[in-house]
């Protein structure tokens, strides 16, 4: 596999292929089938970045009986300086074993609002699950209980993750030049 391409005017460089994603989704997946033995989760995918991430992780998750259901928000840096807004609210949480799944966190403004809602309907426990972590980003500080791979200040597509709407459907994770 070629670790740089160029599609439609954007130069694309490899940061993670597709086996050492899989083997990172799986050593993440163990830590949580361990951790849930005997409980009954509720997995929240944010949408849209999660898709890809969310369906390989819960379909590594061992003998853990679980649900799976989805939130998504709107960050309009342009319009809004920055607010987050629902576009789908979550279900009720209350009493659940609750993890977040997201495909990044970079500044935090999305999670800590999805966060912040959650906790308020008190669920019995509220964790994160990210495919990406860009902690020298941060503005808001976020707890990650389950991190798959920290990056550097990187732009990255692919594996769910796009650009204008482009390159989800890419099965590694490439950053843009
Ligand atoms: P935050 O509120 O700044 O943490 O923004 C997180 C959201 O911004 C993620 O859920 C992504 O949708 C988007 N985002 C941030 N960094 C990237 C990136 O490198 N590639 C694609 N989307 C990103
Ligand atoms: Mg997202």
């Amino acid at each position: 596999m070629p670790s740089q391409k160029e599609i439609e005017g954007y130069k694309l460089e490899l940061l993670y292929s597709k086996e050492k994603i899989e083997e990172a989704v799986q050593k993440v997946a163990q830590r949580i089938s361990h951790d849930y033995q005997g409980k009954h989760p509720l997995f929240l995918g944010v949408l849209r970045g999660c898709f890809i991430f969310l369906s390989d992780l819960v379909r590594s998750i061992k003998d853990v009986p679980l649900e799976v259901d989805f939130v998504q928000v709107s960050r309009y840096v342009e319009t809004t300086g920055g607010d987050v807004q629902w576009v789908k609210t979550p279900p009720p949480c209350s009493g659940k074993d609750v993890v977040v799944v997201e495909d990044i966190v970079d500044e935090g403004p999305t999670l800590s609002f999805v966060l912040r809602d959650l906790h308020s309907q008190l669920p019995a426990s509220l964790k994160v699950c990210t495919l990406l972590n860009k902690p020298s980003r941060r503005k808001i500080p976020i707890f990650i209980d389950y991190g798959v791979f920290d990056i550097p200040d990187l732009f990255v597509v692919g594996y769910g993750l796009d650009i204008e709407g482009r390159f989800r459907e890419l099965p590694e994770i490439y950053f843009l030049k």
